[in-house]
């Protein structure tokens, strides 16, 4: 039988997400032989473009990013049509003829225009899946709050059904995180240990030494803790909180996330303070490199409030993680790249070695890094060599994967998954609508909030305030810069 041929209409696609990650993750599923022989690509966006003049640019891009050029000329062999058109019905009914079969429209625009697109789309009849399957793939933001997010939903859901629509996170398409869930459930070391009896309290990180990369614009409107906490932290929490799913397939992983969120405790508006704190960055260094402060970059007015590090405290009231602090925390221009979940245990009992140097222990970690390296690990103590019985801390450090074994890229992962119907890394409307209620008090609060934000330095570990959401004074966060 002959297959149905699929097309991915890439909207936006001269934007900086459509030449930096789309195209490089859809040449890098070409070169693995894994996208599909059926499978064609439309290009659509509102400047004037010749299809070649695009491909020049995008191998330049390929070039420029280091990126193998093998099967380059049978890639764009993929490409069938560069359409030139706005967000109006006349632009995209030009689609019609090049989507008679499957289609996949991934919109890689400002998240402002993604109602309008799907009811353009809609109206073409592009959604209509008589001929095919039609899907719809929306990045983040979802919304900037809980009710720009449900009247979006609602807008994009007049004419798409919830299977229909991919909301994209791409951390669920690292290897590193996929990795939790094997850890987490394909081994019965840890499982036992993972709840309130023997973890003191989890610490979840996202540090970036990058600052704006010309995204000024978009950032002023966001802010930390919509651009990385809303989505990407909140993910990396549900996945490290949540229960064992009953399967992979369907839903039932993303039940067990949100019901995680549902049992988040609601944090007071009144007690923000407590459980969240913000700050800005002002002039620094990082490495050799001296660097502007927030307020003095490119295109952010001089007055902006917004915050560009946020911490966030989360309690989960369930059996397993009663009392259990898990601790998020994020910021750009820190003192190093670094993305782990680190769970700290509670310490063993000690009386064998009370009135002995050991009567001091560090606690057991276990921990996984995605930034710098990509690797899980648990910290341990054992005996120094010697004569006296003192302790030191040894590292029990599995890598990743092999020197020069090449993983895929995340953008890669999830668009072979779009392609495949597989729903299970992308995000349910309650998952991103149960995100944004765990974090409206804050965003309320600060909004409202007329004290000087704190600063930090460039450079540095983030701001002195953020120990203060700390439970207990045994609690420390991580130094970013070991
Ligand atoms: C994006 C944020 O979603 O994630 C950026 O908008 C951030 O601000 C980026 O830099 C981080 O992604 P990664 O994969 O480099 O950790």
């Amino acid at each position: 039988m002959h297959e149905r041929e699929t097309t991915i209409v890439i909207f936006g696609a001269t934007g900086d997400l459509a030449r930096r990650l789309l195209l490089p993750a859809l040449s890098q599923l070409c070169a693995a032989r894994a996208l599909p022989d059926t499978v064609r690509i439309v290009l659509y966006a509102r400047r004037s473009y010749t299809l070649e003049q695009y491909l020049q640019e995008a191998e330049a891009e390929q070039r420029r990013q280091g990126q193998s050029l093998d099967g380059w000329e049978r890639f764009c062999q993929r490409f069938v049509a560069y359409v030139q058109g706005g967000l109006d019905e006349a632009g995209v009914c030009q689609l019609q003829p090049y989507t008679q079969g499957n289609a996949l429209f991934y919109l890689a625009l400002p998240p402002g225009v993604f109602a309008t697109a799907s009811q353009l789309l809609a109206h073409a009849g592009l959604h209509d899946e008589t001929h095919g399957f039609r899907r719809l793939i929306l990045e983040k933001p979802f919304g900037y709050d809980l009710e720009s997010a449900q009247t979006l939903d609602r807008q994009v859901r007049t004419h798409w059904r919830e299977e229909q629509i991919f909301r994209i996170d791409h951390y669920l398409g690292k290897e590193t995180v996929q990795n939790i869930l094997v850890f987490r459930f394909a081994n019965l070391l840890l499982e036992p240990l993972w709840n309130r009896n023997y973890v003191e309290h989890v610490q979840i990180t996202a540090a970036e030494s990058s600052g704006l990369e010309g995204r000024a614009s978009y950032y002023d409107q966001a802010g930390a803790l919509r651009d990385m906490i809303q989505n990407h932290l909140i993910q990396l929490f549900t996945l490290t909180a949540m229960e064992p799913p009953s399967s992979l397939v369907y839903d039932d992983l993303r039940t067990e996330k949100v019901k995680v969120l549902k049992s988040v405790r609601p944090i007071p508006r009144s007690a923000v303070n407590a459980f969240a704190v913000r700050a800005q960055y002002t002039a620094g260094t990082i490495g050799e490199t001296r660097v502007r402060g927030y307020l003095e970059e490119e295109g952010i007015p001089h007055d902006s409030t917004t915050e560009t590090y946020a911490a966030v405290k989360f309690y989960v009231d369930n059996w397993r993680w009663r009392g259990v602090p898990f601790y998020l925390r994020t910021g750009k221009r820190l003192a190093a790249d670094r993305s782990e979940i680190a769970v700290q245990f509670k310490t063993p009992p000690l009386h064998l070695f009370r009135e002995t140097p050991l009567d001091r222990l560090e606690p057991n970690w276990c921990i996984f890094e995605m930034k710098p390296a990509e690797a899980i690990y648990l910290m341990a103590q054992a005996k120094r060599v010697g004569l006296e019985l003192t302790p030191r801390t040894i590292v029990l450090r599995a890598p990743y994967r092999e020197a020069g074994q090449d993983g895929f890229d995340a953008y890669t992962t999830l668009l072979l998954d779009a392609l495949e119907g597989n729903r299970q890394h992308f995000l349910r409307f309650d998952e991103v609508e149960w995100a944004w209620r765990v974090l409206d008090p804050i965003l309320k609060a600060w909004q409202s909030d007329a004290n000087p934000l704190p600063t930090y330095p460039a450079g540095s570990e983030g701001p002195p305030e953020a120990v203060r959401i700390l439970d207990s004074e045994q609690h420390h966060w991580r130094p970013l810069k070991p």
